[in-house]
């Protein structure tokens, strides 16, 4: 047997160290050296190395094949958008999100709906029954789609050679453990191993991947990131446990943009694709309520309207609150302070709290104005019509400038039914205003928005 060795490793950066620190050198955090036994590398002798004959080669980068990878039609239309047009061959991708989710129900919603091909769904987490039950739970039935508890990487990779499935979905990576390594299941060492293990079946064998993984308190994905560099894919799963929606998005693709947007509805029975999601994020009341104003939105190729409330009141203790949900809290900071300076509004002695509806966060700067027009409107106690709604960027000047992609923003509103939209000026260039029946008006600073508006209720 090889001799162990133990080495204390950051379970948030992967850095070794002989010895125990309190402080890891290489990220900065506290506390996250634990012991681990890894096998102590077989020393490599000077000899082999210069004996060693050459097996690979260099090939001119213009003779490499360049044919579209092959890529699996998921029959889930938000999770191939995010993929970036279905699952690649061979590839790995990791989905990652908080316990409870819904990271299990997503993938084995989608090893059920595929039936052209045989998927093999290994669960660590749950038992045979929980799985059977959930299955019930989606009303989905698949004689393609089979299931394996296991949590040992020598006994999956058995059972992978042997069944040859066309799909595989690990829930999750921080069950696997392997047998060559000492230290317990979860730890990073257990991760790296078991996760390049599993990349050399996909690469070797041309089969998908699907790791589930798990996220800690601090949002990050557990384990090491050496796990986020082994992947091809990095997906999360996000939301507000207590709302409905769900959000697919990928921070990491190498065979598609991390633009793109999934969107679900977790139900009953299982989670529904939203296609169109300004249906869901508009709500539909036909009230006029102060604090409410809509903007229209592009998330990667998709352009929809979503709904930004707000509500400010004079600050009962001491120190005024911001809270904000879906939306940046230092750049809502940013807002407030040229709403102070440039419009003249005394908000520093007052709450603000600001929300995008549907527990989304978004992350497109055009939300910019219908902040500032939703804390406005809120402040003033004045509702803003309901046929209007706004993108725009805000800058430090008070100058609303241009955002990307601002006709499909227009015709997105038009087919909502929006009346008018308010846009930068500088979005004007190159844009056939007068082909859109809704009114755009084009506008160069916050006053300007702020007088067409509110002007009526000064
Ligand atoms: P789950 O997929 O187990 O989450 P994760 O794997 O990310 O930990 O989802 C758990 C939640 O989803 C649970 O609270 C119940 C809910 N749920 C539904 O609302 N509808 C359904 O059809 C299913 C299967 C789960
Ligand atoms: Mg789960």
């Amino acid at each position: 047997m090889a001799k162990l060795k133990t080495v204390y490793i950051c379970q948030n950066c992967g850095t070794q160290s002989p010895k125990w620190l309190g402080r890891c050198n290489a990220c900065g955090e506290w506390n996250t050296f634990v012991e681990e036994v890894v096998e102590a590398n077989r020393g490599v002798k000077q000899a082999v190395l210069l004996d060693r004959k050459l097996k690979t080669q260099a090939v001119r980068i213009s003779d490499l094949d360049d044919s579209e990878e092959e890529r699996i039609d998921l029959k889930n239309a938000e999770f191939n958008r995010v993929l970036g047009g279905g699952l690649v061959c061979g590839s790995l991708v990791l989905l990652g999100g908080e316990p409870g989710i819904g990271k299990s129900t997503l993938a084995l919603q989608v090893a059920l709906g595929l039936i052209t091909h045989k998927t093999l769904y290994i669960s660590g987490e749950e038992s045979v029954k929980q799985i059977k039950l959930r299955a019930n739970r989606l009303g989905i039935t698949n004689d393609n789609c089979f299931f394996l508890s296991e949590t040992l990487l020598e006994e999956v990779v058995l059972h992978l050679n042997q069944f040859k499935p066309d799909i595989v979905v690990v829930d999750s990576i921080q069950t696997l453990y392997t047998e060559k390594i000492e230290s317990s299941p979860g730890s990073v060492s257990q991760i790296r191993e078991c996760t390049t293990e599993l990349l050399r079946f996909a690469k070797t064998t041309s089969t998908p991947i699907i790791l589930i993984g798990h996220i800690t308190k601090e949002g990050t994905i557990a384990g090491p990131k050496v796990l986020e560099h082994v992947v091809d894919t990095v997906l999360q799963f996000e939301g507000e446990q207590y709302h409905q929606y769900r959000v697919l998005r990928a921070a990491k693709n190498r065979f598609g943009s991390t633009a793109e947007l999934g969107i679900f509805q977790m139900q009953n029975d299982g989670l529904r694709e939203v296609t169109n999601p300004s249906e869901l994020l508009l709500s539909h009341t036909d009230e006029d309520y102060s604090g409410v104003a809509v903007s229209a939105t592009v998330e990667g190729a998709r352009a929809f309207l979503i709904e930004v409330q707000s509500l400010v009141s004079s600050a009962a203790y001491g120190t005024p609150q911001r809270s904000s949900t879906g939306f940046d809290l230092r750049r809502l900071s940013m807002l407030l302070a040229v709403l102070e300076k440039r419009v003249g509004f005394r908000l520093a002695t007052k709450d603000v709290f600001l929300n995008i509806a549907g527990g989304i966060r978004v992350d497109d700067p055009a939300i910019d104005l219908s902040v500032i027009c939703a804390i406005l409107s809120s402040d003033l106690d004045t509702p803003i019509a309901r046929s209007i709604c706004f993108a725009g960027e805000v800058g430090l000047t008070g100058e609303i400038r241009p955002v990307n992609r601002v006709e499909q923003r227009i015709s997105e509103a038009q087919k909502l039914g929006f009346k008018e939209i308010y846009i930068s000026k500088y979005n004007r260039q190159g844009v056939e205003l007068s082909k859109y029946p809704i009114q755009v008006h084009l506008v160069a600073k916050v006053e300007e928005v702020f007088k067409r508006i509110f002007r009526s209720s000064l």
